[in-house]
């Protein structure tokens, strides 16, 4: 396999669509002088999906203590942080769930913070409520979309999702983002070892050529549910390997400082691929990401075990100022680097949801 060239964690803000010079004093640094960049806000914490990754069934059953409507940030509440954030040098948000489009009206959401301007943003769906929102969103100003499809073999699919939904319906989801306008949409695949990972090249054949990106991701050890197992995880050089042996791929530079995805280009020109591989090759020294979740905390990282609460402030009256101060003290005080220290031990220990927290 080629060995693809390193790059020098260098600010290319400038190079984010949608971003405009800010002011570099307005910059926060953590303890290890990563700057704040992207904010993920998650507006739900279910799903129609049971994807045994995320939500196993046999823990999100019936009885799961989902939270209730006055406990999630209303749209106006995260719209206010949103705008702190764009001041402390966050430009892209992606909006998460669960499933961002079960929370109803999100495609306001999307309005408002669209409004605030200078923001990129952008929104994790597993697609099959797209048929009815794509256009909806991208009217509200969306300008980028990630859908989840972890197999194109309608068996290997709903085991995936556990909730027998037909590959149809995602791909159906992924038809409407194109004819809403949305180009490059992201197909974000979750490989695990002995249950999706013969449907690899699959998908890469499948989306070969058709201007959409997929992206191969290595299951990871979020939340304490999924029953994760390292020899579950196809480590990323694995994927390429399959994929090169069919169709050559050749690697390509980052879009960006931090990216998260690896870029990797068919050598004949017929698009490309990613793969995002958190646990054979941590990429935490280029981390900009903060988290907020649906109830109005804040996590510094995926694995956190603790969040920093927003939503009693926000309705305790806290001014602007206040809420600033807040929000930097949080980030300055960051130290995380979960998967660069990932062990057995850490493995095993409870952590919160991907679910809760968005991926
Ligand atoms: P763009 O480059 O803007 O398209 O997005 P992205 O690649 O940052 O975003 P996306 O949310 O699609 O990330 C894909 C997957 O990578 C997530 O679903 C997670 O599985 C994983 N991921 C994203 N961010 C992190 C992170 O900070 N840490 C770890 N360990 N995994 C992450
Ligand atoms: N490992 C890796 N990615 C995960 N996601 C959820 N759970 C996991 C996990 N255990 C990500 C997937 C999905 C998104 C919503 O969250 O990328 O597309
Ligand atoms: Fe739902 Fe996405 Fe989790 Fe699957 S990965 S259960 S679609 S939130
Ligand atoms: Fe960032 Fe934590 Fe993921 Fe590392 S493990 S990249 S610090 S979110």
């Amino acid at each position: 396999m080629p060995s693809r060239p390193t790059i020098p964690i260098i600010d290319e803000r400038s190079r984010l669509p949608g971003a405009s010079p800010v002011d570099p004093g307005h910059d926060l640094a953590d303890r290890r002088g990563r700057v704040l960049r992207d904010l993920r806000v998650s507006v739900t914490d279910r799903c129609n999906f049971r994807c045994i990754y995320c939500m196993p069934k046999g823990v999100f059953g019936k009885d799961y203590p989902f939270l209730k409507r006055q406990e999630l940030l209303s749209f106006d509440e995260i719209t206010r942080l949103a705008r702190i954030f764009s001041e402390h040098g966050v430009r892209k948000i992606r909006i998460t769930g669960g499933e961002p489009l079960l929370r109803r009206g999100v495609e306001h959401l999307v309005a408002a913070l669209a409004r605030l301007g200078g923001l990129e943003l952008t929104l994790t769906t597993n697609g099959v409520l797209l048929p009815r929102m794509a256009e909806r969103l991208r009217d509200a100003g969306l300008d980028r979309i990630t859908v989840s499809l972890d197999a194109l073999d309608d068996a290997t699919f709903r085991r995936m999702n556990d909730v027998d939904f037909p590959v149809a319906d995602v791909l159906a989801g992924i038809a409407a983002a194109e004819r809403a306008g949305f180009r490059q949409v992201k197909v974000n695949m979750v490989v695990k070892r002995g249950v999706n990972d013969h449907a690899v090249v699959d998908l890469a054949r499948h989306f070969r050529g058709s201007g959409h990106i997929v992206r191969f991701i290595e299951y990871m050890d979020v939340g304490s549910s999924n029953g994760w197992r390292m020899d579950e995880v196809l480590p990323s050089r694995e994927v390429i390997d399959r994929i090169s042996a069919e169709f050559p791929l050749e690697p390509a530079e980052s879009n960006y400082a931090g990216e998260v995805a690896e870029r990797w280009r068919y050598a004949d020109g017929d698009g490309e691929i990613g793969v995002i591989s958190s646990v054979t090759q941590a990429f935490c020294a280029s981390c900009t990401r903060l988290r907020l979740s649906t109830e109005g905390k804040l996590y510094t990282c995926l694995f956190a075990q603790h969040g920093h609460d927003l939503r009693g402030l926000l309705r305790g009256g806290a001014d602007d100022g206040r809420l600033r101060a807040a929000i930097a003290a949080v980030w300055q005080q960051r130290e995380d680097r979960y998967s660069e220290i990932r062990t057995a031990a850490t493995a095993a220990a409870r952590k919160i949801e991907m679910s809760y927290i968005g991926g």
